[in-house]
């Protein structure tokens, strides 16, 4: 043998050495680089190339996503899923956020691309998307830099916002401006008439047919669900094991840090929440149907900041009741426990993993909310056999759907037990679940207090969501304001009748009892609500019901400025704040406005409408209406407008009367003084603050 013989032998015993253990290096690498931070699988070796990652990664088509709270997330993963399980595509999901889009036109094979996008503040992209805004900017028009681009487009939004689908409705333009290719139509989910999930369905069926011509594929006969992740039963709980923590930091096996000041870090936002103790709460109204929790949260032991007019994110868990009736209608077992992999590094594990069952249903998956007609479809193979035809029928039929399913405001347990005579499910796979459920996502408030005035805690004030179901005999509650009633209750030991009449229980303590002694998950998300710089700006604020909350932060600025920095009350801008309530018992913070006008004196005034206390409605705009002459003074005068609460309706009539003013006072058309407010709320002179 000479010593090319022998390097080829070692060579060859070496390949021969990694081929039996391929399976123990792909885990071991697995292991070194996803198996910590699930976040990590997204990117390979956290390359943003759009072009090479989906190259290294084999794909074949692309989906990316725009989404603020989940929704626009969640179709792109059911649309992505469609193609793999149709067409055995080999689809990447993504979000736009982290990717870089230079080389969007050179994608390997000219595979297209769909775009689900939603719209957030004033017809704005969402706050992950604003690098592929940036790049959509800068493009060329009509340079055709784009031309080998061939994609499609979903919008998400609500028709009730001005700027209806505006992030959607922006993109298609400049990708098409750029020159690439649009397959099929922009398809346009509104929430506002509540048609989301038909629309999604009508754009995607048509898309998908386009689809099939364009790219010439066939369907699979047998099409059987085929999950992107692997599960894997685990014996054990360790330290590494999620019971529900709200994000990896929290798990016993990681240590929190914290600064000099002995602060946690952050940052805190949609990936890490800061575990904030409840230091207030209790009830508002005085009412015997309904109930508005004012609740403080302490964030003095993170580095936490926030504005006056930010967002507070409160991070809910479902309640003992959906919990047991999810796990009823599956039979599920909570304790069982187990791992998750992600089949290919692009697909990201919805939560911490390993789990158990129990801390996913009530900690991890939105399980409440109106079932989808898209789920249900996605259940017929497992439907039981006796009533898989009619389950057919109602995926099929949308007003049967409607009336059958949605009308008695079922969510997706109670439905298939309903459907079932009570009986469970037994055949649907868990991992199915998973992949189909949106993820439990925080929910937002407007903070009623002052970052001035109390820079260590935070408020806000939620109104609970029950309401009786005459269909069902049973309540339909909101998940978030009704855990936040709980612990409003459990801290009032003497209100025990009260807690028996709680329509929903909860688990206080959390998981490893992070939440014990009144903690929930929060985090702040600043937002563009701002009070004028200057003190000396008048302001009209309209804020009927809980729209109430940011308004109380603005007032509580203002006295803080007269007591805490010494600004002379006299220098100060009129504050006028037009308030509506039902009657004398949901009236919001009743005998605290006395107090601010004891500091604001007469520059800051409450106008109340209450609507039920007379024959006719008095409702904020009439009052609005009442006060002309002084709405136009201040307008002349500079005054900032200030609007929050129901989108619906309020913003709207709210929004017509300044205009109907606009135009008395000025002699000009409405839609002149329209254009106006337009310019308003361009030049932040009109804000709102709605939802
Ligand atoms: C920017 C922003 C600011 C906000 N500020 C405030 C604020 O200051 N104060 C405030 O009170 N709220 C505010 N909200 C609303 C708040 O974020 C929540 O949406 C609200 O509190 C309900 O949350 P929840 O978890 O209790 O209800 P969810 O569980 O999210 O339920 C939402 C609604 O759906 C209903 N529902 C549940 N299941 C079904 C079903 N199967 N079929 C049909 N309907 C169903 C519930 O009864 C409820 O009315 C704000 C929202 C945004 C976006
Ligand atoms: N989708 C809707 O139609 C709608 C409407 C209101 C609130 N909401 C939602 O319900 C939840 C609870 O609301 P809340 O407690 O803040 O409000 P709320 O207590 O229900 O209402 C506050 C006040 O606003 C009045 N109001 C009703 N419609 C109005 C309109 N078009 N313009 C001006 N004022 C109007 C109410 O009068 P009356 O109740 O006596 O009419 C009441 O006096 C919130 O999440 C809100 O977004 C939805
Ligand atoms: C605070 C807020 C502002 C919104 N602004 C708009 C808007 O300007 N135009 C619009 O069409 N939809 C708007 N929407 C509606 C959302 O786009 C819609 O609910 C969408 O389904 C959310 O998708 P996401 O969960 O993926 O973010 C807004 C929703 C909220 C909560
Ligand atoms: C992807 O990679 C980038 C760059 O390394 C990194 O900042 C980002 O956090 C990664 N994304 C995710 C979601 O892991
Ligand atoms: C059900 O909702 C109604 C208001 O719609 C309320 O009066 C009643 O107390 C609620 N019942 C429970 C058990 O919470
Ligand atoms: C609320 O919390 C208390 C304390 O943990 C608990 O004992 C009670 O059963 C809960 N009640 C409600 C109303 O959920
Ligand atoms: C809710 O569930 C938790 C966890 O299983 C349990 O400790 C608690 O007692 C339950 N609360 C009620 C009121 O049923
Ligand atoms: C759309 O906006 C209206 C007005 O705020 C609101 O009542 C409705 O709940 C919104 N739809 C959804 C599903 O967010």
């Amino acid at each position: 043998m000479n010593s090319t013989d022998i390097i080829s032998v070692i060579v060859l015993v070496g390949l021969f050495w990694i081929y039996r253990h391929l399976e123990s290096i792909k885990q071991f690498i697995n292991e070194q680089f996803y198996d910590d931070d699930p976040a990590l699988g997204v990117n390979s070796s956290g390359c943003r190339d759009i072009a090479q990652v989906l190259r290294e990664n084999d794909k074949n088509y692309l989906v990316l996503f725009g989404s603020q709270t989940g929704t626009a997330e969640d179709y792109a993963k059911k649309f992505g899923k469609e193609l793999t399980a149709r067409f055995q595509l080999r689809v990447m999901v993504a979000d736009l956020e982290n990717y870089d889009f230079e080389s969007l036109n050179e994608l390997p094979d000219n595979m297209p691309v769909t775009f689900v996008i939603s719209t957030y503040g004033e017809g704005d992209f969402p706050d992950g998307s604003v690098n592929f805004e940036q790049f959509l900017n800068e493009l060329e028009e009509g340079d055709d830099s784009l031309g080998n681009l061939r994609f499609s487009i979903f919008g998400l939004g609500n028709t009730t916002y001005e700027f209806f689908d505006g992030a959607a409705r922006k993109a298609l333009d400049k990708l098409q401006n750029a020159g690439a290719n649009l397959i099929g139509k922009l398809g346009e989910g509104d929430d506002g008439a509540g048609t989301t999930d038909e629309d999604y369905m009508t754009w995607k069926e048509e898309t998908i047919d386009l689809l099939q011509k364009e790219l010439g594929l066939h369907e699979d006969e047998n099409k059987e669900y085929q999950p992107s992740f692997i599960f894997t039963q685990m014996n054990e709980i360790t330290d590494k094991t999620s019971l529900g923590e709200p994000s990896k930091q929290y798990l016993p096996s990681e240590t929190l840090q914290y600064d000099v000041d002995g602060k946690q870090r952050g940052p805190f936002d949609l990936n890490q929440p800061f575990v904030a103790p409840i230091v207030e709460s209790h009830e508002l109204f005085q009412s015997p149907e309904r109930n508005c929790i004012h609740t403080e949260f302490d964030i003095s032991g993170s580095e936490i900041t926030y504005e006056t007019g930010d967002h507070l994110a409160i991070w809910p868990s479902n309640s003992n009741e959906t919990v047991a009736q999810f796990l009823k209608v599956f039979q599920l077992n909570p304790d069982e426990i187990f791992d998750l992999k992600a089949k290919d590094t692009t697909m990201k594990l919805p939560f911490l993993s390993p789990t158990t069952i129990g801390a996913v249903v009530r900690y991890y998956l939105e399980i409440t909310g109106p079932i989808s007609r898209q789920s249900l479809g996605l259940l017929v193979n497992y439907a039981p056999v006796t009533i898989k035809e009619h389950v057919t029928r109602l995926s099929k039929d949308k007003e049967l759907f409607a009336a059958e399913l949605l009308k008695p405001k079922y969510n997706l347990a109670d439905a298939l037990l309903k459907l079932n005579q009570g009986e469970p499910w037994k055949n649907v796979p868990w991992l199915l679940l998973i992949e189909m459920l949106p993820k439990l996502l925080p929910r937002y408030y407007s903070i009623s207090s002052s970052s001035l005035s109390e820079p260590q805690t935070i408020h806000a004030t939620s109104i609970v969501e029950n309401t009786a179901n005459e269909i069902t005999g049973i309540n339909t509650t909101g998940v978030t304001t009704n855990l936040l009633r709980n612990i409003s209750l459990s801290r009032t030991n003497d209100k025990f009748s009260e807690i028996e009449a709680m329509p929903v229980h909860y688990d206080l303590n959390g998981p490893r009892n992070l939440f014990a002694d009144s903690r929930l998950p929060i985090h702040v998300r600043h937002s563009t609500f701002r009070l004028p710089k200057s003190s000396n700006v008048p302001i009209i604020m309209i804020g009927p019901g809980t729209g109430v909350a940011p308004f109380r932060g603005f007032i509580r600025e203002r006295c803080a400025q007269v007591n805490k920095e010494n600004v002379d009350v006299k220098t100060l801008g009129k504050m006028i704040l037009f308030y509506g309530s039902r009657d004398n018992n949901d009236y919001l913070y009743k005998d605290e406005w006395i107090e601010y006008g004891k500091i604001l004196e007469d520059k800051f005034e409450i106008d109340v409408a209450l609507s039920r206390v007379q024959e006719q409605k008095i409702y904020v705009q009439h009052r609005i209406m009442d006060r002309k002459s002084e709405i136009t003074d201040l307008l002349n005068k500079g005054a900032h407008i200030y609007v929050c609460g129901d989108a619906g309706r309020m913003a709207k009539d709210v929004q017509g009367s300044i205009v109907q003013i606009l135009s008395e006072s000025k002699s000009i058309t409405e839609t002149e003084a329209q254009e106006i407010v337009k310019a308003m709320k361009v030049a932040g002179k009109y804000q709102e603050d709605i939802w």
